[in-house]
């Protein structure tokens, strides 16, 4: 009864919150397996961004809880947002969950399922559900550091948790609760030993990235917490290359600008959510920042990193989102020039501001609105790719491609890289000569002098 398999629905923080559990059920004895069919208990954790996501997960174990009726100690769990956002009228819904946990008490789950496997040992009436869904304070310190995989050479790392903002579409603030940072000595510490253990490049996590430590720690020299910690990280032997996700344009100040030209790992590449790209939709939508500052900060970022890519989440057909101001939002869309993007079509979260609001836009005019950001996108995805042909670029090489006998890594931008590779590379920057490029990939052959293949 100790095999577990966890499955990951949303965002990277969803996923570094599975890499926690995993780790944690691994130290007290469970073994985690990579598919459903092998395990003994599934674990779903979830995301409520959208509704979609949220049906998809609730189908899935709808479907495992037929599991039951043929193996009758098989068990079923759901955690994280969803858990948090539905809570116990899950139970409701699928009465067959064994267990419900919550987004700050994820660090309970192997206490939960060995109490749980014990009572299933004993062989008695069915366990009565777990369901746990406390708020703990201090819980961004329950974060526990956990062993990257072999041979892993990108990890991401949680600095924070919750949100103080108030967007009108989101339900974030409700599954993860109000604003709290890590310590910078613990996350650093922690990036230590990932660097120890062969990672080379860091994502820093957390719903707004740009507030980290606002209130715990002071500004030192003009420098926002969240700079000072990126410097930290900079400082740490081994780690090559920086990422973030995701910051807030409000936060965007000039400090963090500079960082990309004074921090040399801190890649150029940011992911900044517009969520629209008109002044209308975004007061509408809670949004505090005009498009004509975000403008200001991609051109301020251009400045001083002219190679810089950008990466946004959009959304067609909020409440209200006429065919103009979608337009005028498309237009915008196109001239910053995105080099990737998440487009999401609105969809109505019980609970927020937007629910309740006046001209929900249709379903089709959602698809179609969509489809043109697609459209735009992968354009200047392709375009993008293409003044990359016959130029080098600096590759981290990560493993096998899933496809195919290629292996693959990414450059500093983030684009995705194809190339004939060797398991000895795995966690080198190498230099790739690029040949060829789709919108969603570059190939080409390594340019391998001085590369270390020992
Ligand atoms: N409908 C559609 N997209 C949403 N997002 C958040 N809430 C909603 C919603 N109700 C998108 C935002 C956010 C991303 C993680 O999900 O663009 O940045």
């Amino acid at each position: 009864m100790n095999r577990v398999f966890i499955k990951t629905y949303g965002c990277q923080m969803n996923e570094r919150d599975s890499e926690q559990v995993a780790s944690s059920l691994r130290d007290r004895g469970y073994s985690v397996v990579d598919n459903e069919f092998d395990a003994d208990v599934v674990l779903l954790n979830t995301c409520s961004v959208r509704d979609q996501a949220e049906q998809k997960a609730i189908g899935k174990a709808g479907y495992l809880a037929k599991r039951k009726k043929t193996d009758p100690n098989f068990m079923i769990g759901v955690m994280g947002c969803m858990a948090q956002n539905r809570g116990s009228e899950l139970l409701e819904r699928l009465p067959d969950l064994d267990l419900v946990v919550g987004t700050q008490r994820f660090h309970a789950v192997p206490d939960h399922l060995d109490h749980l496997v014990q009572s299933y040992a004993a062989q008695g009436p069915r366990p009565s559900s777990i369901v746990d869904l406390d708020e703990e304070a201090d819980s961004q310190n329950t974060i526990k550091d956990h062993l990257p995989k072999d041979n892993q050479v990108r990890a991401f790392v949680s600095i924070m948790q919750g949100c103080n903002m108030n967007c009108a579409f989101c339900i974030v603030p409700k599954t993860r609760g109000s604003e709290r940072s890590r310590p910078m000595e613990h996350i650093v510490e922690e990036i230590e030993e990932l660097a120890e253990r062969g990672v080379k490049e860091v994502t820093l996590l957390g719903q707004i990235v740009t507030s980290y430590g606002r209130r715990e720690f002071p500004v030192v020299g003009g420098k926002s917490p969240f700079v000072q910690l990126i410097e930290k990280v900079n400082d740490i032997a081994g780690i090559e290359r920086i990422r973030f996700t995701s910051p807030h344009p409000r936060g965007f100040k000039q400090d963090l600008v500079e960082a990309y030209r004074d921090v040399p790992k801190l890649c150029e590449y940011v992911h900044l959510p517009l969520q629209a790209g008109c002044n209308k939709t975004l007061r509408a939508m809670n949004r505090p920042y005009t498009k004509e500052r975000y403008r200001e900060i991609v051109e301020s970022l251009r400045a001083v990193a002219p190679d810089m890519y950008f990466s946004t989440d959009i959304i067609v057909g909020f409440p209200g989102e006429t065919a103009a101001d979608f337009e005028e939002s498309a237009e915008f869309f196109e001239d910053i020039g995105f080099d990737m993007s998440y487009i999401f079509k609105y969809s109505i979260r019980s609970g927020t501001l937007a629910a309740d609001m006046n001209d929900q836009v249709p379903t089709g005019e959602k698809e179609r609105r969509n489809q043109v950001l697609l459209d735009i996108l992968s354009k200047r995805s392709l375009w993008r790719n293409q003044q990359l042909v016959g130029k080098t670029e600096e590759v981290l090489v990560e493993g096998p491609a899933k496809k195919g006998d290629r292996f693959t890594g990414k450059t500093r931008g983030y684009r995705n890289a194809l190339f004939d590779g060797d398991e000895r590379l795995i966690g080198q920057l190498v230099q790739l000569k690029v040949d060829r490029a789709t919108a969603s990939s570059i190939y080409g052959d390594l340019v391998l002098a001085g590369v270390d293949i020992d």
